[in-house]
């Protein structure tokens, strides 16, 4: 999967580049990161890649030139890639748009700056919008970075553990388990005795009931939307049963 970032900062995602798994990915050929800068593509002496907004109005809007040249020279390069402006106006990022991102062939992200891009660019030279969420960043750097973490955990190769990814927080609808590592005792608490026990069935189920748990807590929408397996049925019956049980002892006693 080839990624190509087009922003007037390309240190930052030189810098990305140079960390952790995606240092392991580009090394070992599983992805490429480039950044192209978009001053190179000005049309001006002073590469200038902004200008006052039509209409008057304050901040300050990316002049469709260099975005345009950027783009063009960088689908040159890679004609299939799919071309996604950064914008908090873009569709919300999450595990699923990853999923669809991870089968591009590659994919060309434009950062944008100040107020935003050109509408003209939107229209003509974008296939996609991505938002991060729903807040405001000066650029859409980060969210670049982002979303090439993401996408590239996705790609078979790019994770030291293979089955890493599948394991993680929203792979199969719910939330990750609860992790230990050693001391087994920490300032007086100690680990789940069943993660200590060897027996791999219970520490299986112990798991389960554990994302379980942090779904529920934490977000219990992934839950009401979920097709439960018969484990999960039971689990989330044991649950009721208990709670109710609590309540009806309560009960009893006013
Ligand atoms: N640029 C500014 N804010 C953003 C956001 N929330 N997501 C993506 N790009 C952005």
């Amino acid at each position: 999967m080839k990624f190509t970032v087009l922003t007037i900062f390309p240190e930052m995602i030189a810098s990305f580049r140079e960390h952790g798994i995606i240092r392991r990915a580009v090394e070992g050929k599983k992805i490429s990161v480039a950044a192209l800068n978009l001053r190179d593509f000005a049309t001006d002496r002073h590469q200038v890649t902004d200008d006052r907004p039509y209409g008057g109005g304050s901040g300050m809007i990316m002049k469709p030139e260099p975005v345009a040249g950027a783009i063009r020279a960088a689908a040159k390069a890679m004609p299939a890639a799919r071309k996604i402006l950064l914008t908090p106006r873009g569709r919300v990022f999450n595990q699923d748009v990853a999923r669809e991102l991870a089968a591009c062939e590659g994919l060309i992200l434009v950062c944008g700056r100040y107020e935003g891009v050109d509408e003209r660019i939107c229209q003509e030279l974008i296939d996609d919008d991505v938002s991060i969420g729903d807040y405001i960043l000066t650029g859409g750097e980060l969210a670049a970075m982002v979303i090439i973490e993401a996408v590239a955990r996705l790609i078979p190769g790019t994770l030291g553990a293979a089955d890493a990814a599948e394991n993680d927080s929203f792979s199969d609808g719910l939330l990750e388990h609860a992790h230990y590592t050693r001391p087994p005792v920490f300032e007086g608490q100690p680990v789940p005795k069943v993660l200590l026990s060897g027996h791999h069935r219970q520490i299986e189920d112990w798991r389960l009931e554990s994302s379980l748990m942090q779904t529920l807590l934490k977000r219990p929408e992934l839950l009401e939307g979920r097709d439960l397996n018969s484990r999960e049925r039971e689990i989330l019956e044991k649950w009721s049963t208990a709670i109710r049980r609590i309540l009806e002892a309560y009960s009893r006693r006013k």
